[in-house]
């Protein structure tokens, strides 16, 4: 059932609820199996910076677009008490037996056709009010058929720092919003190899 042990110990501190655990537990691996898991793996001065910007902002939820195994946003939902959900593309992959195991509740983007209501649906809210969050996301046409879809007032982007040598489509400090109205409004490390910045629109 489990890949390895690094799986089957996850399981029993997410079990658990033992983010502490989690982030300490990810400092013995070596980087090529923690970004299997994760491709940021936040400090916990970055989550408390994170807990008072999303007080600031209003915001109580998120909808974390490419989530992956969902491992941050169920760091992020331990640590601060946010509600996070996830949104992926290729169910029959999350759902088969090759894939990593899931943290959070995945929601699949639905092909036929996608409507802002589906964003909505995917955080059971029938409101506007979560924040939309793109991780290592490497889709810059995705993104901005996301962000015309979504009718919220926070973007977060978190991707690798200048000069790390990665590739994103969003990049965290340079995002393309094509000029509708969104302007960053801070950005802090959350690694240390990586930044998180926040984006709204009055
Ligand atoms: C590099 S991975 C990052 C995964 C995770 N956010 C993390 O940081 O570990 C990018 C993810 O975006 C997903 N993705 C790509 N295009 C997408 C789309 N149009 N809608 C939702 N997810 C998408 C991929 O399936 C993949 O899991």
């Amino acid at each position: 059932m489990f890949k390895d042990s690094f799986e089957e110990q996850l399981r029993v501190l997410t079990d658990e609820k033992d983010w502490e655990g989690v982030l300490k537990l990810s400092e013995t691996l070596p980087l090529d199996k923690k970004s299997k898991y994760l491709w940021t793996w936040p400090t916990g001065e970055a989550l408390q910076i994170i807990k008072s910007t999303l007080h600031e902002l209003g915001i109580g939820k998120l909808l974390s677009v490419g989530c992956g195994t969902g491992l941050l946003e169920w760091i992020i939902k331990e640590s601060i008490g946010a509600a996070v959900y996830g949104l992926e593309v290729d169910r029959s992959w999350w759902e088969s037996s090759y894939s990593p195991i899931s943290y959070i509740k995945l929601n699949f983007i639905n092909d036929v056709h996608m409507d802002p209501c589906f964003l909505q649906e995917c955080c059971d809210t029938k409101d506007w009010d979560f924040g939309m969050v793109f991780c290592y996301f490497n889709n810059g046409k995705a993104f901005h058929d996301y962000l015309r879809l979504y009718k919220g007032s926070v973007v977060i982007i978190i991707g690798p720092a200048p000069g790390v040598g990665i590739h994103t489509d969003p990049p965290p400090l340079k995002a393309d919003f094509c000029d509708s109205g969104w302007k960053m409004l801070k950005y802090f490390n959350i690694s240390k190899d990586d930044i998180i910045s926040f984006y709204t629109k009055s």
